[in-house]
């Protein structure tokens, strides 16, 4: 499973022209696209796999500025990214809010991608442990898949070694107690992206920086899919 977060990056033009580009290519549809809010509809129209980075922990009311996953199911969206490091760090999002993005997105039928990571200077088991537990409480865990992502490989060029993604992940499936997809993000390219793919833990790939180049995506979701 191959997702793009292309953060608060590309304009109209180039939405349009990134869209035009994959779709001359077949496997653009083994990824979900997470572009901003008000590019959705382009996505939808061309039936693309579309997401989006956050949403509401309200229902709905006078909370402006804010979108609700009802919003966001009923415009054809059907993923949503929860609890991204950089939501958690400039946005001051706490493991109680996240919870309360997830229950949202599960009331409304929308898949969740919820991301969990350590920094580099905390101990990665009790981080991880931790969030999992605060984030997901006693929720139903069918619609939802992990992205194990360490804060410090974020947009930074530094990938983590690949045994430790390894045990990362098999220590996150392990806690959930149930083989749940997991995948791995943090400066994954088109350069690293073969020998990761490799490692029997990771379920596959979200992708911030090298997504919003669509001949590189293209080619990542290429070497994913058939590795
Ligand atoms: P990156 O971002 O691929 O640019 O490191 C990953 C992410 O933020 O999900």
């Amino acid at each position: 499973m191959m997702v793009a977060n292309f953060k608060m990056n590309l304009n109209q033009v180039e939405i349009l022209e990134y869209i035009q580009l994959i779709r001359t290519n077949p496997y653009y549809k083994n990824a979900i696209y997470c572009p901003s809010f008000v590019y959705l509809p382009y996505f939808v129209q061309y039936g693309i796999p579309v997401g989006v980075q956050n949403i509401s922990p309200f229902e709905k009311g006078a909370y402006t500025g804010e979108i609700s996953a009802s919003q966001v199911k009923s415009i054809g969206a059907s993923f949503v990214i929860i609890g991204h490091s950089e939501r958690r760090n400039i946005f001051h999002e706490s493991n109680e809010e996240i919870y309360l993005k997830i229950k949202e997105a599960l009331k409304n039928n929308l898949k969740i991608i919820l991301c969990i990571g350590e920094k580099e200077e905390e101990n990665r088991e009790d981080i991880l442990k931790k969030q999992l537990k605060e984030c997901l409480k006693d929720l139903p865990l069918e619609n939802i898949i992990i992205a194990y992502e360490p804060v410090w490989a974020i947009g930074t060029g530094r990938v983590m070694e690949e045994e430790e993604i390894r045990k990362a992940c098999f220590y996150i499936k392990e806690t959930l107690k149930i083989n749940m997809p997991v995948l791995y993000g943090g400066s994954v390219n088109e350069n690293n992206i073969n020998d990761l793919s490799m490692i029997k833990e990771v379920d596959g790939f979200l992708v911030g920086g090298a997504s919003i180049h669509p001949e590189v995506f293209l080619k990542m979701i290429e070497v994913a899919v058939t590795v």
